[in-house]
């Protein structure tokens, strides 16, 4: 007794999947076998629509037994003639020898070509756009010619809105148990499979793609039931999306596919200093095959999904060195374009590689070579390795290149302080700071920003703390420090979290791990800022935590701009977060908060 699996009203999946088949049309490699997908309609009129592979038949025939129960087999439609679901016709008419077999001529043709033995006493040939009634549903038929052989048309069901689309939509690998795409993590799981069965079963007919596309568009459908593959109910437009890039031939992911060819390894070399160098250009997909061990239909893939591709191979009997020669044949049979290609070849007395990998692309429509090339005589020498940094670099310009800080100095790692003053002796005042350095052994340099209140007390009482704030100091920390003006508030005002030093100064008890009481000893005018060279004094560890940077504070610490904040524009200070709002900000403005000019603004909602 097998398992009734209803697809959509009256419609039950009747298909299986074969897991010991190595190779597809006896070509292509199968890790995880294929499906053979076959469906029956029960209505007044029952109707099945293709059959499977001969390695599954026995399952099959047992599976539409089941769903037909004691009823009789009215109809057959037969979309695609490929004997991975014509096969088992023979075995069906066996069982069912009163079956209607519903075709198109060019498929009648290949039914009499393929089973010329076979008893087919009813047969009703229909044209586009004809109507079979089953009593509830009304069955019509798209003719697609090409998708992927000429006799091909998908059958449409106007009462569920389900597309039976032949080979289209289908994807190599067994089905196992979920027969629908958005059971799976079809992105993940399949995706890949999906697009090697299309580029290299279909991937020839892009244009034939698009004319069924087209009709496609022109229909309602709700459901698509491939003959591989898992059935698509829920997010019909992401598959919909993948074929408009393959069949119009438009990468799918801006990426560079590296395919060498190498014999005993200097192409290899090679290939490896290229994919370095992609790297270090700032491109993200790259992905390096040698093409002697990966079978071509990933390859052809893999080119089918990238937007450039670089080849290095060597010469071998004067031509392309073997695998590589079928591979680029392989892109140009399945009518590969739009693509962005470097050549690099090998060659250790008659190169002939390049030129003869130069025509081929030629011969393609709409691949760009790159002009700069390279012979590599044997092995790569040092001198070259400049010129193939060259094609790197010319390729890599078709990628953007990450945004850069625009001032290395914030590549200057810092950490953060509480630096604290007094104001009289029950009095004081606190500040954020991010330079505090150790400048020789008993000595140590804070900067402080001339605006600041800080600024101003320590220059004029030669005393200060320094608390070392650590990874898990709160944001109001540095909103009591940093955010406000001690000439207007006072910082420690219901502030619980400090203790007086020996110097008579607060420093923090909480969220810092050390401080340090200083004693300044020269005073330099930095211009923005005064560098204050101190004594350490005293000083005492508080605990073992790690002291936070500036990088992390900005990180994990500060809270991320809010969303709405885009609506305004202006500038942003990247201390403290203060905006500024319109566009003409003053050249000599001054962040009112932390103190930082200009230079430490950035442009937010221009
Ligand atoms: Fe799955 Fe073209 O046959």
């Amino acid at each position: 007794m097998l398992t009734k699996r209803l697809i959509t009203k009256d419609t039950y999946y009747v298909g299986g999947s074969d897991r010991r088949i190595a190779l597809f049309e006896n070509v292509y490699p199968l890790t995880n076998g294929v499906s053979y997908n076959s469906y029956v309609i029960m209505d007044k009129k029952t109707c099945l629509l293709d059959t499977v592979d001969e390695s599954i038949c026995n399952t099959f025939i047992k599976k539409v037994s089941e769903v037909l129960g004691l009823r009789k087999l009215d109809y057959l439609v037969i979309d695609h003639m490929e004997p991975d679901h014509s096969a088992t016709i023979s075995n069906l008419l066996q069982k069912y020898p009163d079956v209607t077999i519903i075709c198109n001529d060019k498929i009648l043709a290949m039914l009499k070509n393929y089973f010329e033995d076979v008893a087919m006493p009813y047969v009703q040939v229909i044209k586009e756009g004809e109507v079979l009634d089953l009593g509830e549903h009304k069955l019509t038929f798209v003719f697609t010619p090409m998708v992927h052989w000429p006799e091909v048309m998908m059958t449409y069901d106007m009462t569920t809105k389900t597309l039976f689309s032949a080979d289209a939509f289908g994807t190599f690998g067994a089905l196992s148990g979920n027969l629908f795409a958005h059971e799976v993590d079809f992105d993940h799981d399949a995706l890949d499979e999906a697009r090697r069965y299309y580029c290299n079963i279909v991937g020839k007919y892009g244009p034939q793609v698009q004319a069924a596309l087209k009709k496609a568009s022109t229909i309602e459908i709700e459901t698509i039931c491939p003959l591989h593959g898992p059935i698509w109910r829920q997010d019909i437009t992401y598959i919909l999306d993948k074929y408009q890039h393959w069949s119009t031939y438009d990468p799918e992911k801006k990426g560079v596919l590296v395919v060498y060819g190498s014999v005993y390894g200097h192409t290899a070399e090679a290939a490896s200093i290229v994919c370095d160098d992609l790297a270090l250009e700032g491109v993200r997909d790259i992905h390096c095959y040698d093409v002697s061990k990966t079978d071509k239909s990933y390859l052809v893939s893999e080119a089918f999904k990238y937007s450039h591709i670089f080849i290095l191979s060597t010469t071998y009997n004067a031509e392309i060195f073997t695998p590589m020669e079928e591979f680029v044949r392989d892109l140009k049979y399945h009518n590969l374009q739009n693509r962005t290609v470097a050549i690099v070849e090998n060659g250790s007395w008659a190169p002939q590689a390049k030129k003869l990998l130069t025509e081929i692309f030629a011969s393609m429509k709409n691949i760009k070579v790159l002009d700069k090339t390279l012979t590599i005589k044997s092995s790569l020498k040092e001198e070259q390795v400049n010129d193939l940094y060259g094609i790197v670099e010319e390729m890599a310009k078709d990628f953007p290149k990450e945004k850069l800080s625009t001032n290395p100095l914030f590549k200057i790692n810092y950490g953060l302080y509480v630096l604290s003053t007094k104001i009289d002796d029950k009095h004081f005042n606190g500040c954020i700071i991010n330079t505090v350095s150790q400048v020789c052994t008993d000595k140590v340099l804070v900067s402080v920003n001339k605006a600041n209140y800080s600024s101003e007390l320590f220059s004029k009482n030669k005393i200060a703390n320094i608390s070392i704030l650590t990874k898990h100091t709160p944001f109001s920390i540095f909103q009591r420090f940093g955010y406000q003006s001690g000439k207007t508030v006072n910082k420690f005002k219901g502030f619980k979290d400090f203790r007086l030093a020996k110097n008579g100064l607060p420093y923090i008890s909480r969220f810092s791990n050390s401080y340090l009481s200083l004693k300044c000893v020269e005073i330099i005018d930095l211009g923005s800022h005064y560098g204050y060279i101190c004594e350490v004094v005293d000083s005492l560890q508080l605990s073992n935590e790690d002291s936070v940077t500036y990088a992390q504070y900005m990180d994990f610490i500060k809270p991320k701009p809010a969303r709405d904040e885009k609506k305004v524009v202006g500038w942003r200070c990247k201390i403290c977060g203060y905006i500024y709002e319109g566009k003409d900000i003053p050249k000599d403005f001054v962040c009112p908060i932390c103190k930082h000019g200009i230079q430490d603004f950035e442009k937010i909602g221009w």
